[in-house]
Protein backbone atom coordinates (compact mmCIF):
# COMPACT_ATOMS: atom_id res chain seq x y z
CA UNK A 1 0.00 0.00 0.00
CA UNK A 2 1.54 3.68 -0.66
CA UNK A 3 1.97 6.41 2.03
CA UNK A 4 -0.41 8.34 2.06
CA UNK A 5 0.62 12.63 3.53
CA UNK A 6 -1.09 14.03 6.25
CA UNK A 7 -3.19 16.36 4.24
CA UNK A 8 -3.81 13.93 1.24
CA UNK A 9 -7.18 13.83 -0.33
CA UNK A 10 -8.44 10.35 -0.56
CA UNK A 11 -10.48 9.27 -3.42
CA UNK A 12 -14.05 7.28 -2.28
CA UNK A 13 -12.53 3.80 -4.83
CA UNK A 14 -8.96 3.91 -2.67
CA UNK A 15 -10.87 4.68 0.67
CA UNK A 16 -13.00 1.48 0.15
CA UNK A 17 -10.11 -0.63 -1.04
CA UNK A 18 -7.69 0.29 2.02
CA UNK A 19 -10.46 0.54 4.78
CA UNK A 20 -12.21 -2.68 3.59
CA UNK A 21 -15.95 -0.81 3.40
CA UNK A 22 -18.20 -0.94 0.27
CA UNK A 23 -18.62 1.80 -1.52
CA UNK A 24 -22.22 1.93 -0.73
CA UNK A 25 -21.42 1.92 2.58
CA UNK A 26 -19.14 5.11 2.73
CA UNK A 27 -21.81 7.19 1.02
CA UNK A 28 -24.54 6.17 3.61
CA UNK A 29 -22.03 6.57 6.47
CA UNK A 30 -21.50 10.10 5.03
CA UNK A 31 -25.29 10.77 4.80
CA UNK A 32 -25.36 9.84 8.42
CA UNK A 33 -22.92 11.85 9.38
CA UNK A 34 -20.37 9.61 10.29
CA UNK A 35 -17.66 10.65 7.86
CA UNK A 36 -17.02 13.45 6.07
CA UNK A 37 -16.03 14.01 2.60
CA UNK A 38 -15.51 17.41 0.48
CA UNK A 39 -16.10 17.94 -3.23
CA UNK A 40 -13.70 17.97 -6.04
CA UNK A 41 -14.04 20.86 -8.63
CA UNK A 42 -16.20 17.92 -10.51
CA UNK A 43 -18.00 17.21 -7.64
CA UNK A 44 -16.25 13.65 -6.77
CA UNK A 45 -16.35 12.65 -3.03
CA UNK A 46 -12.97 12.89 -1.71
CA UNK A 47 -11.97 11.86 2.57
CA UNK A 48 -9.30 13.27 4.75
CA UNK A 49 -6.68 11.10 5.46
CA UNK A 50 -8.23 10.69 9.14
CA UNK A 51 -11.17 8.96 7.43
CA UNK A 52 -9.85 5.79 7.77
CA UNK A 53 -8.85 5.40 11.27
CA UNK A 54 -13.30 7.00 11.65
CA UNK A 55 -13.84 4.06 9.40
CA UNK A 56 -11.48 1.51 11.73
CA UNK A 57 -13.66 2.80 15.01
CA UNK A 58 -16.99 1.83 13.19
CA UNK A 59 -15.68 -1.35 11.84
CA UNK A 60 -14.34 -2.30 15.51
CA UNK A 61 -17.97 -1.21 17.03
CA UNK A 62 -20.14 -3.47 14.62
CA UNK A 63 -17.41 -6.13 15.12
CA UNK A 64 -18.79 -6.56 19.25
CA UNK A 65 -22.39 -5.58 17.56
CA UNK A 66 -23.12 -2.32 18.24
CA UNK A 67 -25.80 -0.67 15.81
CA UNK A 68 -25.18 2.26 13.92
CA UNK A 69 -26.66 4.55 16.09
CA UNK A 70 -24.81 3.43 18.67
CA UNK A 71 -22.13 4.41 16.89
CA UNK A 72 -23.16 7.58 15.67
CA UNK A 73 -23.79 8.69 19.03
CA UNK A 74 -20.23 8.14 20.31
CA UNK A 75 -18.36 9.43 17.02
CA UNK A 76 -20.81 12.52 17.32
CA UNK A 77 -18.09 13.11 20.48
CA UNK A 78 -15.37 13.64 17.93
CA UNK A 79 -15.03 16.81 15.63
CA UNK A 80 -15.46 15.24 11.94
CA UNK A 81 -12.01 17.02 11.17
CA UNK A 82 -9.92 14.46 12.58
CA UNK A 83 -9.45 11.15 14.03
CA UNK A 84 -10.50 10.37 17.43
CA UNK A 85 -7.06 10.82 19.62
CA UNK A 86 -5.76 8.21 22.36
CA UNK A 87 -7.52 9.42 25.25
CA UNK A 88 -10.78 9.74 23.17
CA UNK A 89 -10.25 6.08 21.68
CA UNK A 90 -10.00 5.22 25.79
CA UNK A 91 -13.28 6.74 26.80
CA UNK A 92 -15.13 5.06 23.63
CA UNK A 93 -13.45 1.56 23.67
CA UNK A 94 -14.68 1.85 28.03
CA UNK A 95 -17.78 2.77 27.35
CA UNK A 96 -18.57 0.40 24.68
CA UNK A 97 -17.15 -2.13 27.14
CA UNK A 98 -19.97 -1.59 29.68
CA UNK A 99 -22.26 -2.17 26.87
CA UNK A 100 -20.83 -4.94 25.59
CA UNK A 101 -20.70 -6.40 29.34
CA UNK A 102 -24.62 -5.28 29.81
CA UNK A 103 -25.40 -7.19 26.35
CA UNK A 104 -23.22 -10.28 28.11
CA UNK A 105 -25.45 -9.82 30.95
CA UNK A 106 -29.14 -9.64 29.56
CA UNK A 107 -28.02 -12.90 27.28
CA UNK A 108 -26.80 -15.04 30.12
CA UNK A 109 -30.18 -13.90 31.45
CA UNK A 110 -32.05 -14.69 29.09
CA UNK A 111 -30.20 -18.18 28.58
CA UNK A 112 -31.20 -19.34 31.86
CA UNK A 113 -34.72 -18.68 30.87
CA UNK A 114 -34.28 -20.90 28.06
CA UNK A 115 -32.43 -23.74 30.25
CA UNK A 116 -35.92 -23.99 32.12
CA UNK A 117 -37.89 -24.50 29.11
CA UNK A 118 -35.58 -27.28 28.31
CA UNK A 119 -38.11 -30.82 28.43
CA UNK A 120 -40.71 -28.44 29.51
CA UNK A 121 -43.21 -27.56 26.61
CA UNK A 122 -45.63 -26.08 29.49
CA UNK A 123 -45.34 -22.33 26.85
CA UNK A 124 -47.24 -20.56 29.98
CA UNK A 125 -47.94 -17.33 30.23
CA UNK A 126 -48.11 -17.62 33.79
CA UNK A 127 -45.02 -19.60 34.52
CA UNK A 128 -42.64 -19.28 31.19
CA UNK A 129 -40.70 -16.02 32.15
CA UNK A 130 -39.06 -16.67 28.40
CA UNK A 131 -42.56 -15.67 27.20
CA UNK A 132 -43.83 -13.64 29.47
CA UNK A 133 -40.92 -12.17 31.52
CA UNK A 134 -42.21 -10.21 34.83
CA UNK A 135 -45.79 -11.85 34.08
CA UNK A 136 -46.41 -8.54 32.30
CA UNK A 137 -49.16 -10.25 30.70
CA UNK A 138 -51.02 -11.23 33.58
CA UNK A 139 -52.58 -7.83 33.28
CA UNK A 140 -54.26 -8.46 29.83
CA UNK A 141 -56.10 -11.76 30.94
CA UNK A 142 -55.36 -15.35 29.54
CA UNK A 143 -54.73 -16.41 26.04
CA UNK A 144 -51.92 -16.79 23.99
CA UNK A 145 -52.14 -13.90 22.11
CA UNK A 146 -48.29 -13.08 23.25
CA UNK A 147 -47.08 -16.02 21.85
CA UNK A 148 -48.96 -16.05 18.43
CA UNK A 149 -47.91 -12.24 17.95
CA UNK A 150 -44.04 -13.31 18.24
CA UNK A 151 -44.16 -16.33 16.00
CA UNK A 152 -46.59 -15.71 13.68
CA UNK A 153 -45.56 -16.80 10.22
CA UNK A 154 -46.33 -13.82 7.64
CA UNK A 155 -47.91 -14.51 4.07
CA UNK A 156 -44.48 -15.89 3.12
CA UNK A 157 -44.12 -18.43 5.59
CA UNK A 158 -41.52 -16.55 7.39
CA UNK A 159 -41.67 -15.96 11.02
CA UNK A 160 -42.21 -12.27 12.45
CA UNK A 161 -38.79 -11.08 13.91
S1 LIG B 1 -41.82 -23.59 28.24
FE1 LIG B 1 -42.28 -24.15 30.28
S2 LIG B 1 -41.12 -22.74 31.45
FE2 LIG B 1 -40.79 -22.09 29.40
Amino acid sequence: MPRIAPDELLAIGFVARRSGTRVSALRYYEERGLIRAVRSEIGRRLFPRHTLRRLAVIAAGQRIGLSLEQISSTLSGVPADRAPTQREWTRISADWARLVAARIAELQALQNDLEGCIGCGCLSLGRCTLFNPSDAAASEGPGSRWVRSASAPTSTGQTKP
